[in-house]
């Protein structure tokens, strides 16, 4: 008699720790439902930061390879005027929105200057030595990648226009690309 009941028993517990373990998978999967309701998905904000990190590589060569090919004075057109003018197009005519910044408190033209707390911290983080600052967002419901990122004194040509450039101590950045891409 002894042997079947320690079965018995052995089964109900058993039983009981299969019934425990499956309460709590349960549980688990309705947290984890919840928590993708409310928060954005992880997988969707590398896809805007990978989109971010290649329009920064584009436009950051592009400038370097106007000034270096077609800006032989100041009286040419300059890539940051180029820059502001593309962003402006590329702002108006998709969802990405980009500004070319300034970083030194003396910007060739006001329109371009950090707008809001945003900006502001994060000029004041890549001044510090951040490689970028970056924030999630949502703007009228839907979420997007805030980003910034340094611009710093890439060739001597920039000094030409800039003149206190001449100012920035070594790979301080004298301005910023402020981007906002879609999280989708
Ligand atoms: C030929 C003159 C010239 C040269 C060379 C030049 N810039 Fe500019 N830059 C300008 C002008 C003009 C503006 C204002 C553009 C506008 O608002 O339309 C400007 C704007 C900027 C801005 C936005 C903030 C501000 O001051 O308005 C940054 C940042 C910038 N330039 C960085 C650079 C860098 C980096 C280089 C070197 C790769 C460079 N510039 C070379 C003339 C120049």
């Amino acid at each position: 008699m002894k042997k079947p009941l320690m079965i018995t028993l052995g089964a109900a517990a058993t039983l009981a720790m299969v019934s425990v373990t499956a309460f709590s998978d349960q549980q688990r999967v309705h947290a984890a439902e919840k928590e993708a309701a409310t928060k954005v998905d992880k997988a969707a904000v590398e896809r805007s930061r990978k989109i971010t990190k290649n329009l920064d590589n584009i436009f950051k060569q592009t400038v370097v390879l106007i000034t270096s090919k077609y800006v032989h004075d100041e009286s040419d057109f300059a890539a940051g005027s180029a820059a502001v003018l593309l962003f402006d197009n590329i702002s108006k005519s998709s969802d990405n929105k980009i500004r070319l910044i300034d970083a030194t408190g003396q910007p060739y033209d006001e329109e371009n200057v950090a707008r809001d707390d945003f900006e502001r911290e994060a000029i004041k983080r890549l001044k510090a030595g951040a490689k970028l600052h970056e924030k999630v967002v949502r703007i009228d419901g839907k979420p997007q990648l805030r980003t910034v990122t340094p611009v710093p004194v890439v060739m001597k040509k920039c000094v030409m226009c800039h003149e206190h450039y001449a100012d920035a101590k070594e790979g301080e950045p004298i301005g910023a690309i402020s981007y906002i891409v879609p999280i989708e």
